[in-house]
């Protein structure tokens, strides 16, 4: 096997604001994004070296260096660059020299043939969160990940690749932060000194560019802010796709859906959304409907509206081979899919059995894809499942000759999910006019927030997976993607009663609140467990609604920061030695005032970790001391949650449907605390984008402990609150203190307490 190295540096240049070193193997190209974010991209094949599915920035144009005879040095307000000259190594520090990451200098940059792969010297308290949907610990040093966008069926607690690439890390040292997002979409590696003697960490790909950006926030939530600037943000998701989600492999008819819908509502279990797994297709044909069992699909959807549901129906990229099926001729017709090097469509099998694939990476495929939801649109659904977009194949070996565009299968594969993705939102949202349509998919690289959330796939019914599950979550949610969910009470297999249970409580505190199952699984509704399980169930469910005033106001932020829904507590405690402990890893804060302690189902004590600060049980308000463990009841009825002191907790009534007028008041939680706190509280119309003209409501709410008040901004944006009576109730406070109900009005509000 050939090995290069990238050896000593033969020139420097500047121009456009972009350095150039080149050395006798490759060109080394640097640009500044901002203060914070700078690129270094090593390439050996300079024209194609600015491609990217994930960035929607430019570089600033401008680059601050100087040169001398061993170095050049790049400054930026937050950040200091250093290179080495011979041989070239790029080190990052603080503007006050604090070394962040650095290359380790004997191996730094090196090639094996194709494969690039880049050594970093590994920091002796360093420790690493990130890497999107991967499975294992929290703090990922000593272990080691492949990004290969797979169908993992079946997969354990131990399964490495899953189904989606984010390939970013954060580095955790020395009370110090950074983040590293390598931008290469070939099969990709991470290894924090899996198997080295702790001597360094490396990255790498099989082909392509060592191209990365490089973050030097000193916060968490800043590095994440500057990830989801560089690469996009969610938009405001529709306010139904945060309700309670009911789907199942498959539901058989239109009769069944509408039968478990109207279940819901017999049996007072809020929902907002049924689903059509595969099987309310004609023969697994994408955009078509079984003439039978679904024979009136807007009779049907109609019937669903009626009962204030909303329909997601599931769509896979796999087009049947079946002349006289309409995907499929004018697919071939036009030349729409994936090929072999000599122009004949790649053929695969999949649920449909023999198949063509879309090549999403074209323009008019996409525009293609996306017109042909009118399908779907026309009799009513809103929402767009996108699944086995890996793409999945019997048998998971799509040959590397297969072409897309004028790319090979393994240069693409990470972002086929993606661009299926893309294409859906795009011909939806053109489609749907104002509406916003809801995209989930199964496979992402990064950057796909902007056009979908994701589900963590073929999850198994057991307690592991259970808390794998949060931990997946969060830390898709530190990589960029906060809109996640994963199938609660496990797709294969069935969970016993408590585990159903104890996951539709964990499900409360999941940015997306989905129940699904495999085919011929139990029947896994609220009501399959017995009365008094349907009661703790729907308790769940209730709270959800409870605190969609919240949820709403957290995905918001989401939209403007990057903030996930759901974050690991290592986003505010990066340098908290105890929240990487097995016991407590899984644990998570639901925006800024809840923790959530995850607890698997056959116990019914838990030991927690809360950090510094002042805490209370959500529900009892008994309080807690943080900066230690403690152990807790955990009685299925009640998993553990805490508010942290000074929590504000915007909540509403119980309603049966995200379509339901609810009683008109706003209840403001707020948790005794001695520091000042504050929570950005928002509203809309909840289903167009009126908002970015200006229809909303936001306002500030400030719980101001020292001069004993709640006060809340005068409303900002033109959209009028769906309230009109604000309620605070207090908890933590004096015995005895209460507040009375005030009109909500857009004004400031300034309440005693
Ligand atoms: C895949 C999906 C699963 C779906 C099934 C049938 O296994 O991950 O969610 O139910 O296909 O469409």
């Amino acid at each position: 096997m050939d090995y290069k190295i990238l050896g000593n540096t033969q020139s420097v240049q500047q121009a456009a604001g972009r350095l150039t070193i080149t050395t006798a193997e490759a060109t080394a190209l640097i640009t500044v994004y901002s203060p914070t974010v700078i690129r270094v991209n090593i390439t050996r094949n300079v024209q194609d070296a600015d491609a990217s599915f994930a960035v929607i920035r430019e570089p600033l144009g401008q680059i601050e260096h100087q040169e001398t005879d061993t170095e050049v040095i790049v400054t930026t307000d937050a950040l200091t660059l250093r290179i080495s000259k011979d041989p070239l190594r790029f080190a990052f520090y603080t503007p006050d020299g604090k070394l962040l990451s650095k290359d380790d200098e004997r191996f730094g940059t090196s090639w094996q043939n194709s494969r690039v792969i880049n050594h970093r010297e590994l920091n002796p308290d360093e420790r690493f969160i990130g890497l999107g949907e991967k499975v294992g610990d929290l703090n990922r040093r000593a272990s080691s990940f492949t990004n290969w966008n797979t169908d993992a069926s079946d997969h354990t607690p131990k399964t490495d690749p899953l189904y989606e690439t984010f390939p970013f890390f954060i580095g955790i040292h020395s009370g110090l932060t950074y983040g590293l997002f390598l931008d290469n979409t070939h099969k990709s590696y991470f290894d924090f000194a899996a198997s080295c003697d702790d001597q360094f960490i490396w990255l790498g790909a099989d082909d392509g560019d060592l191209n990365y950006y490089f973050f030097g926030a000193q916060t968490v939530p800043g590095i994440i802010e500057d990830l989801t600037w560089l690469t996009g943000r969610m938009e405001m998701p529709p306010l139904w796709s945060l309700g309670y989600q009911q789907c199942r492999w498959s539901y058989m008819s239109a009769n069944e859906v509408l039968d478990v819908a109207s279940k819901f509502r017999e049996h007072n279990v809020p929902a907002d959304v049924m689903y059509c797994d595969i099987d309310y297709m004609e023969g697994f044909k994408i955009f078509t409907w079984n003439q039978e069992t679904f024979a009136d699909p807007k009779a049907f959807i109609d019937k669903l509206k009626a009962m204030n549901f909303k329909l997601v129906t599931i769509v896979d990229p796999g087009i049947k081979v079946e002349k006289g099926y309409q995907q499929y001729d004018e697919g071939v017709e036009k030349g729409y899919f994936a090929t072999y090097p000599n122009g004949e469509n790649y053929i695969g099998e999949v649920w449909p059995g023999r198949c063509h694939f879309p090549d999403f990476f074209r323009e008019d495929v996409r525009e293609w894809w996306g017109a042909a939801f009118t399908a779907l649109t026309d009799p009513g659904v809103e929402g767009f499942w996108n699944d086995m977009n890996e793409p999945a194949v019997w048998n998971q070996n799509i040959p590397w000759i297969v072409k897309f565009g004028d790319k090979f299968m393994p240069e693409v594969r990470n972002v086929y999910g993606m661009m299926m993705a893309k294409a859906t939102y795009d011909g939806t949202r053109k489609i749907l006019g104002n509406k916003r349509p809801f995209v989930l998919t199964r496979a992402a690289y990064t950057g796909t927030q902007r056009f979908s959330a994701v589900w963590t796939g073929d999850n198994t019914a057991t307690d592991e997976h259970l808390l794998l599950g949060a931990r997946l979550v969060n830390s898709l949610g530190v990589s960029g993607m906060a809109f996640v969910g994963v199938d609660i009470g496990g797709f294969s297999g069935n969970p016993t009663p408590e585990m159903m249970v104890r996951w539709n409580s964990l499900g409360v505190f999941t940015p997306m609140y989905r129940n699904h199952s495999i085919k011929d699984s139990d029947y896994r509704e609220p009501w399959q467990y017995g009365e008094q399980n349907l009661e703790l169930i729907r308790h769940s469910i209730e709270q959800r609604y409870r605190l969609l005033p919240y949820l709403y106001s957290l995905f918001y932020e989401t939209t403007l920061t990057g903030m996930p829904v759901c974050r690991t507590l290592a986003i505010d405690h990066p340098h908290d030695a105890a929240i990487y402990y097995k016991d407590y890893q899984d644990q998570f804060m639901f925006g800024p005032g809840l923790l959530v302690a995850p607890v698997i189902s056959t116990v019914t004590t838990a030991k927690v970790y809360l950090p510094c600060g002042d805490w209370y049980r959500f529900g009892s308000d008994e309080r807690y001391t943080g900066g230690q463990e403690h152990t807790v009841d955990a009685p299925l009825s009640d998993m553990p949650v805490f508010a942290k002191a000074g929590a504000i907790i915007p909540m509403q009534n119980v309603i049966q449907s995200t379509q339901d007028a609810g009683d008109g008041v706003l209840t403001l939680h707020v948790w005794s605390g001695n520091d000042m706190t504050d929570l950005v509280y928002y509203e809309d119309d909840g289903h167009t984008y009126n908002y970015q003209q200006g229809q909303k409501h936001v306002r500030t709410i400030t719980f101001d402990p020292a001069a004993g008040k709640l006060i809340l901004t005068a409303a900002e944006g033109s959209f009028t609150s769906r309230f009109h009576t604000l309620e605070v109730t207090l908890h933590g406070f004096d015995a005895g203190r209460s507040v009375q109900p005030v009109n909500y009005v857009n004004d400031e509000i300034v309440i005693d307490l």
